[in-house]
């Protein structure tokens, strides 16, 4: 495995409680770097911290990320636990459950939007300005490849993710000249408890359309996400890398 240089950065990880998350935090604190991991759910989130500590320091911040005053909470209890926060990892999501745009419910379509892209909106707005008093900073931003293709009977989830990488291209572009690199990357299935949301057809569906066959594994997205998150990513910004096993054609 290649060592990606972390050394003495503070990484928050939202959604880091399991999951592509949980990985991202593993990799993170073996590559050197302090992590706080955010999430929702304060019994997996103990847990997890508890797993992880033996790496590194890890903080745990119990976080709703579409309520912004927690955001903006969640903000100042890390740079006073970390002294900086170095990089973001917006990972936290969730798909809505599977159904054709007409059968989903107007309440389901909006959390979708509200979890998946109002929250890496209020993350990035409550994290930037600490970045651009350090003069330094990554950003990265879980999309899924369902935003750059639509998945039929996910139209909730496929528009959160294709906002979530016009958000990526236009806060790239606003701080190009900062130092701070913001990019996103647009996973295929990868087998984790998101699954236990989604119909059978629905993951049928997924792996059919992936040319390795294969689903995505959580350590395979950390090595990607990771080395983007590290200052060895120097002259890409507000741009899109593909995991997708061949699935993306663009
Ligand atoms: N697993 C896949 O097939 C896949 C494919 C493409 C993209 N993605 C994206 O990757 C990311 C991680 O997916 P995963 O498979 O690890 O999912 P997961 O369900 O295993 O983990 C998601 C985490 O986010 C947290 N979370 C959800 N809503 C939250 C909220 N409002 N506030 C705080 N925390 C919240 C959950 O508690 C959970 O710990 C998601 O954004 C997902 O959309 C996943």
């Amino acid at each position: 495995m290649n060592r990606i240089d972390l050394e003495g950065r503070a990484v928050v990880i939202t959604g880091g409680a399991r999951g592509i998350g949980y990985a991202v935090a593993q990799r993170a604190l073996q590559s050197g770097a302090s992590v706080a991991l955010w999430d929702v759910d304060g019994e997996r989130l103990a847990h997890s911290q508890r797993e992880l500590a033996a790496l590194g320091k890890v903080s745990a911040v119990m976080v709703e990320l579409t309520d912004e005053a927690a955001v903006a909470k969640a903000t100042a209890q890390t740079v006073a636990d970390h002294g900086s926060i170095d990089v973001l990892i917006n990972c936290a999501g969730i798909t809505g459950g599977n159904g054709t745009t007409w059968e989903l419910a107007p309440d389901v379509w909006r959390r979708v939007i509200d979890v998946n892209l109002i929250g890496p909106y209020l993350t990035c707005r409550a994290i930037v300005p600490q970045m651009l008093k350090q003069g330094y900073g990554r950003i990265v931003n879980i999309a899924s490849v369902a935003g750059k293709e639509g998945n039929p009977n996910a139209s909730h989830y496929s528009a959160s993710k294709a906002g979530l990488i016009g958000l990526t291209k236009s806060l790239g572009k606003e701080l190009a000249t900062k130092n701070i690199l913001v990019n996103a990357v647009t996973p295929a299935a990868a087998k984790t408890e998101i699954f236990d949301s989604m119909s059978q057809q629905h993951i049928d569906y997924m792996l059919s359309k992936i040319p390795m066959n294969r689903f995505l594994l959580p350590e395979e997205a950390a090595s990607l996400i990771l080395w983007l998150s590290s200052e060895d990513c120097a002259f890409s910004t507000g741009s899109v890398f593909d995991l997708s096993g061949g699935r993306a054609t663009y």
